[in-house]
């Protein structure tokens, strides 16, 4: 259950693991988008099938490209962030796994596509032919906003790319990766994507898994438990706990402060946005997190009306919304006990 990857744990996550092994022997298809609430590990997830299931396949060509931390204004920056001239070394297999996000080319035919004389997608699909490709596009919202040219959007060329090199060319299997759920629901909201692609959520892990790895860290099980009522099952804040325990007095400060940090978000955002001028939004807001302390989730199919304030709160990664359930839920179970305290003072 706890295996190590790059020498920390790596824990759970077997079914994701099958689903996308499966997935990768299929013919591609449809794009997969995984998506999910803030650090639940979508990112490491798939790093980790990189390293360890696709890359040991010499017959697979994998393309990994995660546009988080790359500086992306223009179609040009674009370029520079996939496209690198090709030499001798970038061939070696010292190389293989360092030089996954970038396509290779004759410096002659490199300096054409900068010039854009080449249609990029044209060449991108004869590169993709005769091989077995998987290309899997991490934070892909960093492309929203870029134009090729005067007409051409970056973001709508790319994914008629996608949707060329699966449901119609089956060439290539594409998974792209976000956690930025407003971005997510305009492409759910997009017929011709929502019909090319399908949607794998991640989640935080459940109770029973969390349980398993904490006894195994000699955590007792009212511990556990409580540790779950504050940070549920998100494993980057239990490990960030597990590093800092031993600044604290005891557990449960540790996870009340950890609270009383989400509650100042919160009410930052209020303050900010001037949200307490505002009565109806702010009694919507109320509306929104007494569902949550009550069922653990907002469901928006039963409540209209709602969109336009999750929105902002999904954007400052408080809540997260899932489209294609039309459910909200905290990003982290900790913003639930954050609005408690909030609510202990009303
Ligand atoms: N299965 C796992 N086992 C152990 N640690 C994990 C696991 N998944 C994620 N983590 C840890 O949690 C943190 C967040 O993971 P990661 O960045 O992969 O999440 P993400 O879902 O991609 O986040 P974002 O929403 O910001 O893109 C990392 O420090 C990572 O090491
Ligand atoms: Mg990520």
């Amino acid at each position: 259950m706890v295996k190590i990857f790059r020498g920390d744990e790596f824990i759970d996550r077997d079914n994701e693991i099958e689903f996308l092994k499966n997935k990768f022997k299929s013919l591609p298809s449809r794009i997969l988008w995984i998506y999910g609430p803030k650090s639940t590990g979508k990112t490491t997830l798939i790093e980790y099938i990189v390293e360890n299931e696709l890359l040991k396949d010499k017959s697979l060509n994998v393309k990994y490209i995660n546009f988080r931390g790359k500086m992306i204004g223009s179609y040009d920056t674009f370029i520079d962030s996939i496209l690198e001239e090709k030499n001798e070394e970038s061939e070696t297999e010292l190389n293989r796994s360092y030089n996954l996000g970038m396509f290779k080319l004759e410096a002659k035919t490199l300096k054409k596509y900068k010039e854009n004389k080449i249609n990029l997608f044209d060449y991108l699909i004869n590169e993709f032919k005769g091989k077995k490709n998987i290309l899997i596009i991490d934070e892909i919202q960093v492309l929203e906003n870029i134009y090729i040219d005067k007409e051409k959007l970056l973001l709508n060329e790319f994914l008629n790319l996608c949707v060329r090199l699966t449901k119609e060319l089956h060439l290539s299997h594409i998974v792209i990766l976000t956690s930025n759920t407003i971005f997510l629901e305009q492409i759910y909201n997009n017929a011709k994507l929502k019909n090319t692609s399908e949607f794998r959520l991640i989640k935080h892990l459940d109770y029973k898994t969390i349980e398993e790895w904490l006894k195994i860290k000699n955590f007792k099980e009212n511990e556990i438990k409580l540790i779950y009522e504050y940070l549920g099952g998100d494993i980057a804040r239990i490990k960030k706990l597990i590093d800092n325990l031993q600044y604290s007095k005891s557990l449960e400060e540790y996870l009340k402060f950890e609270a009383i940090m989400a509650r100042s978000e919160i009410k930052l955002f209020i303050e900010q946005s001037k949200l307490y001028e505002k009565k109806e939004e702010m009694k919507k807001l109320n509306f929104i997190m007494d569902e949550i302390i009550k069922n653990n989730l907002f469901d928006n199919n039963k409540f209209d009306g709602y969109l336009d304030i999750i929105s902002k709160l999904c954007e400052i990664e408080i809540l997260f919304y899932d489209p294609v359930v039309n459910i909200t839920y905290p990003n982290s179970q900790i913003y639930k006990k954050a609005y408690e305290l909030i609510k202990e003072k009303q």
